[in-house]
């Protein structure tokens, strides 16, 4: 019988990653202030994300999530934020017109800072200092001083949160994602690449689409469905303390949120059935994510959806699946029997980022190629499955940035050095996650013809 559950019952786990504060009457006091600081999302957002998801999980739908490996306090400018927003609005339409299914859109964004490391050092030439563990924790600069974990970036995290928050639902809901401004999306450098001409010829359908609704009466004055999108925020909860201090009750249901953000996941090196992080993601009632990679077994993750999932409700659990190009066809599919073994409604959503990362030159980067290898592998895999490939999970951003080599414009490793901008992983820039956005549009294009001739035959 599970114990009881608190905001705080993860601090009686054992736990990975935490960073080591030297001054923890400093943390406490940095929590004890936050736990004072207005929600920055509300529960019936995370409840409107969550049918949405629910939907996807039926087969009705397909997620898009996506933004940047690790947010930062220094790339912090309006025009980040809105490039990223566009980049991700011109994928979600792509999406949208490939799969002829509503695309739930999630940003990696709006307190994304955080970062699971694999080593506790890093070294330097001769010297060692301790591992950056993203902006909320300590400082990217190698040295010693940087280094030390400092409290007071979680208020500034939280507040650079609740600012680009502000601006994302000023572009959700006032009138940049208005359908009439389809063409306006498109990023300057993004012109002069072969997408471009791909987005073109979709966009100018849509606007023929809404010439010809607006002939009939149905504007984007009188259908606000055509002027405003729903654009939900997600982050890792990997800092625990800053996670509780932001968790509050529901006063409509009664129930504990975390409003950091609307869906937050379990990385995959803090999944451990009995560990925190488990603990606390089990009683807050968000979406939550849970990344899945190599080492997970079939009985391991039933024995985790028993205890983020009870209920088997549908919505509540998205399966961000990170195995490598290499690797997804060896573990994909016992994953997908054993939750079709037992029944349980989840989002399956692939990762093809996390598990193509090498080092060439001296830059962690991603191969285009190996990227859309896994993508195309988990979609055949789940058609095989008869299950529903229903998501994507990717680091990317608006900026012409050159971190993952290869895409039509064919970035080569010599290439990285000249806009390596990443505070964590590589990134797609945003014409490589256009494109990434046509190929997969034209996989499920595929699937629906092929399950209209499965049906006709
Ligand atoms: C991430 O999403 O940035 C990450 C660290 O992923 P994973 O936990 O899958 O390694
Ligand atoms: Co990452």
């Amino acid at each position: 019988m599970a114990q009881n559950w608190t905001p705080n019952s993860w601090r009686q786990k054992p736990i990975q990653q935490v960073p080591d504060f030297p001054d923890m009457a400093a943390l406490a006091s940095a929590e004890a202030q936050l736990a004072t600081y207005p929600p920055l999302v509300f529960a019936g957002e995370a409840r409107r994300l969550k049918s949405q998801l629910a939907n996807v999980a039926d087969g009705k739908g397909f997620l898009l999530q996506g933004g940047d490996c690790a947010e930062s306090f220094a790339e912090h400018g309006a025009d980040t934020i809105r490039d990223f927003f566009r980049a991700f609005l011109q994928m979600a339409v792509v999406l949208t017109f490939g799969a002829q299914q509503p695309v739930v859109k999630v940003g990696r964004i709006a307190g994304q800072f955080a970062k699971p490391r694999s080593s506790n050092i890093e070294r330097q030439g001769d010297v060692e200092l301790p591992s950056y563990r993203g902006d909320i924790i300590n400082g990217i600069e190698f040295t010693e001083k940087a280094r030390i974990p400092d409290p007071e970036r979680q208020i500034m995290a939280y507040r650079q949160s609740a600012a680009t928050l502000n601006l994302l639902r000023a572009f959700a809901m006032g009138g940049y994602a208005n359908l009439e401004n389809v063409h306006q999306w498109m990023l300057g450098f993004v012109k002069e690449s072969p997408q471009a001409e791909r987005y073109r010829k979709l966009a100018n359908r849509i606007s023929e689409t809404m010439d010809f609704m607006k002939a009939i009466g149905i504007t984007s004055e009188n259908h606000p469905s055509l002027r405003e999108t729903d654009f939900f925020t997600s982050h890792e909860a990997l800092l625990l303390g800053y996670e509780q201090a932001l968790t509050r009750v529901d006063s409509t249901s009664g129930d504990w949120y975390a409003t950091s953000g609307h869906m937050i996941w379990v990385g995959d090196r803090t999944r451990q059935a009995d560990h925190a992080h488990i603990e606390y993601c089990r009683g807050i009632k968000n979406p939550l994510g849970l990344k899945c990679g190599p080492s997970l077994t079939g009985d391991g993750l039933i024995e985790l959806i028993d205890i983020l999932n009870p209920s088997n409700e549908a919505g509540r659990l998205t399966l961000i699946c990170r195995f490598g190009h290499d690797k997804v066809a060896e573990n994909l599919p016992r994953l997908i029997r054993a939750v079709e073994k037992e029944g349980r409604k989840v989002v399956w959503s692939c990762d093809p980022m996390h598990g193509n990362t090498i080092t060439l030159n001296n830059y962690k980067t991603r191969p285009f190629e190996r990227i859309l290898s896994e993508v195309e592998s988990f979609f055949q895999i789940h058609r095989a499955e008869g299950t529903h490939p229903g998501g994507i999970h990717i680091e990317m951003t608006g900026n012409d940035v050159t971190e993952c080599t290869g895409g039509a414009r064919a970035l080569s490793g010599a290439d990285l050095g000249d806009r390596y901008h990443t505070h964590c992983d590589p990134r797609l820039n945003a014409d490589q996650a256009l494109e990434l956005a046509f190929l997969l549009a034209e996989r499920m294009k595929g699937g629906r013809d092929e399950k209209r001739m499965v049906v006709n035959g």
